[in-house]
């Protein structure tokens, strides 16, 4: 199997290259691409020095069976067909193509069946958040149909990229040496603080994270549910996290929903409050699954219920999540 990888060196990019390491795939051949920028630099894998070559317009996906891309919405959208056109099925992490009625948009635990139904050769990831929520949601639907979500996130500094994590590292050195500190990746300084802000605001007043995480659930899972988000990032490195409550057809009790977590592919249930034990992005970090805690009913509504979700998003949320569906397909 030859495969490419465009965005190798990004935050994504550098995980796809662990995960493919890790995971006994049939790989022949390894192709890395990049910009201007990371081109000509080099990665190891399974003990080789690869080259990053420059992404163009020419015949260098002649061959490829899977491209796995991340590289932003801007350069799917102008390399789709450079890189779909000798045959290679894109697996592609970016927003570029993720409503479009004829691109399916796949978390394996959820909807692998979608997968198979590609005519364009593109198959989008969906966006981290939306990821880790509904392979949770999943179990719960099993039991009841989920009616209506409202979900508060909490997201890492890695979500915008490998730069923004390094920004949020000298912001703090900054501070700590009493500098001004550099801002540039966030709307604001983000050491020290808390911002409701991720991606750009529409013209209803969320933000088009927030819009993603309700548009997106709904062509995942099927389903009619409503989704009211409020996407917030926070000083945290890696791994996001969320607060979900939920609203089901019948009343579901903790028990059951508790059961459903323990059994749901993709899913560690990790919830004995008396003992300390719920799941952090601390303690997340590098893992696969999505980890769920503090699972409650919901106070204020019999059908209501509640809980605590934690996954890695660069894993789950991007990487490990684009090559499951590429091996739901091979
Ligand atoms: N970070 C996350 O948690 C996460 C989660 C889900 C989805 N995503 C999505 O995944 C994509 C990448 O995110 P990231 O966090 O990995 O960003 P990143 O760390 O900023 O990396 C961006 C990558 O894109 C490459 N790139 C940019 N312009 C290019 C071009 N014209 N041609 C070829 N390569 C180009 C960069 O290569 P150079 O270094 O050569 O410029 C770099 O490898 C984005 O669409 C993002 O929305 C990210």
């Amino acid at each position: 199997m030859k495969i490419a990888i465009v965005g190798a060196s990004g935050a994504v990019g550098q995980e796809f290259l662990r995960i493919l390491e890790e995971r006994e795939l049939p790989i022949d051949e390894l192709l890395l691409f990049g910009s201007q920028r990371s081109a000509g630099r080099s990665y190891r894998f399974r003990g080789r020095d690869l080259t990053v070559r420059l992404l163009q317009h020419n015949d260098d996906f002649r061959g490829v069976d899977f491209a796995l891309t991340s590289a932003g919405a801007g350069t799917s959208r102008e390399f789709a067909e450079t890189i779909t056109r000798y045959g290679a099925v894109m697996i592609d992490n970016s927003s570029a193509f993720r409503m479009d009625a004829d691109v399916p948009l796949v978390v394996p635990e959820v909807n692998p069946e979608d997968a198979k139904n590609a005519p364009r050769r593109i198959i989008a990831n969906p966006n981290c958040t939306t990821i880790q929520m509904v392979v949770a949601l999943n179990a719960i639907e099993r039991l009841s149909h989920i009616r209506r979500v409202h979900v508060s996130t909490y997201q890492s500094a890695s979500g915008a990229g490998a730069a923004a994590m390094d920004e949020l590292v000298a912001q703090y050195a900054d501070l700590g040496a009493g500098r001004e500190p550099h801002v540039e990746k966030f709307a604001f300084q983000l050491a020290y603080n808390v911002i409701p802000h991720i991606d750009v605001f529409t013209e209803n007043d969320y933000t088009k994270e927030e819009m993603k995480m309700f548009n997106e659930t709904r062509k995942i899972m099927h389903s009619d549910v409503r989704v009211s988000a409020t996407c917030v990032r926070v000083p945290v490195m890696r791994a996001h996290s969320e607060s979900i409550w939920l609203e089901t057809e019948r009343p579901v009790s903790v028990e059951e929903a508790r059961r459903a977590f323990a059994e749901a592919p993709g899913v560690v249930l990790m919830d004995n409050p008396s003992e300390k034990v719920y799941p952090m992005p601390l303690f997340i970090a590098g893992k696969d699954p999505v980890y769920v805690g503090r699972i409650r009913k919901d106070l204020t509504c019999d059908n209501g219920l509640t809980f605590w979700c934690v996954s890695d998003q660069i894993r789950k949320g991007a990487a490990l999540n684009a090559v499951q569906i590429l091996e739901t397909l091979i």
